[in-house]
């Protein structure tokens, strides 16, 4: 099962970027040949998922580097404007600040920081390839440690797969990989509302990978977990805090509590990048709050009444003591989590 298909390339010095909200239906690529429209793509989620968020934030910033003046100041707010972007992914400030002082080393060694920087994104992409792969294998020996050797009914939540990471994902790599050793017997895809990550693009990747699925509302979890029909919870992340607490797309902290109720094992599976032990805990972490429109309409159809308003946080935070376990690319971290992340980082 080998996917040739990359949510983001870069060529003749240009940014191509599948729009994934005209997935499933159509893969159409926009080309980007400045920083503000790299930036627009992040804002707009064109592009979206913590790790691609951070990919695009490296190419914007090489984009900005192809056109523009390199005094330290204009760099500086150069990668402030692009970190702005979003707020609650920490992998977009991850990937900036690296690429900037990337910027400023090749400067002051007279390299030439647009070709280190955008080779600096090729490479970011191509090590998380090894990264997802190691993440998926812990996951794995950790669920056969559980379960034994058999087939698992997996739920997961929003999408983390090819399309929001560039290789083959975080907790959707999981899937990736039980599928490819025979390990899945059936997958769960919260639809995800109000942007229908689940329904429009993990859907899209299980058919992709020819993975039994099916698409359920978020407020079926409780249902299938009081049948028995979920082994195991795997979701991604876009920041954990130094207490193991982490924000993932809205919705994901109901799935922790219920899991933990029926007694189901819930896992946060991310890349180091999506750690940020300056948060000391998940009340510290900023909420994106996302436009009225996508909950009150649907491609532009008006779903809600005329005069109704809505109000739409785009994640929430699943408490550390509610999460069985971190999964990284170092190993899987167990409670007490602010002892096993500071240890993982400090390796
Ligand atoms: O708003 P999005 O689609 O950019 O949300 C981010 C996510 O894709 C999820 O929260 C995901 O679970 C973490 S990123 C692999």
């Amino acid at each position: 099962m080998n996917i040739d298909f990359a949510p983001l390339k870069f060529m003749n010095d240009k940014l191509y970027v599948l729009d994934q909200r005209e997935l499933p239906h159509q893969e159409i690529f926009l080309e980007y040949d400045s920083m503000d429209g790299a930036i627009d793509s992040i804002k707009e989620m064109v592009v979206r998922g913590a790790p691609c968020i951070g990919f695009t934030g490296i190419y914007a910033f090489a984009l900005y580097l192809k056109t523009n003046n390199y005094s330290e100041g204009a760099l500086r707010k150069a990668a402030k404007m692009i970190i702005e972007a979003r707020p609650t992914a920490v992998n977009l400030a991850f990937e900036v600040e690296r690429a900037l002082s990337l910027a400023l080393n090749a400067l002051a060694e007279g390299q030439n920081p647009y070709l280190e920087v955008v080779n600096f994104a090729h490479e970011q992409i191509r090590l998380s390839e090894a990264n997802n792969r190691a993440m998926a294998n812990f996951a794995q020996d950790e669920l056969i440690k559980i379960y034994g050797n058999k087939k698992f009914n997996i739920l997961t939540h929003c999408n983390t797969g090819f399309l929001a990471c560039g290789s083959i994902g975080t907790a959707l790599g999981v899937v990736q990989n039980l599928a490819e050793n025979n390990l899945i017997k059936h997958v769960w895809v919260d639809e995800t509302r109000p942007y229908l990550q689940g329904s429009r693009l993990t859907a899209y990747e299980l058919t992709k990978l020819s993975i039994s699925h099916d698409i359920v509302v978020e407020g079926a979890a409780s249902y299938l977990m009081s049948k028995g029909l979920v082994d195991a919870i795997y979701v991604g992340a876009d920041r954990i805090a130094a207490n193991g607490d982490t924000a993932n797309k809205i919705g994901t902290a109901n799935l922790s509590i219920i899991a933990k109720y029926f007694n189901v094992p819930f896992y946060v599976v991310a890349p180091l990048s999506t750690f940020d032990i300056k948060t000391e805990s998940g009340d510290k972490i900023e909420i994106e709050l996302r436009s009225q429109q996508e909950i009150l309409e649907y491609k532009g159809v008006r779903i809600a009444p005329l005069t109704s308003t809505a109000f739409n946080p785009s994640f929430d935070v699943s408490l550390g003591q509610n999460i069985s376990g971190i999964i990284c690319e170092k190993g899987l971290l167990k409670p007490p989590y602010i002892a096993s992340i500071r240890g993982v980082l400090n390796e």
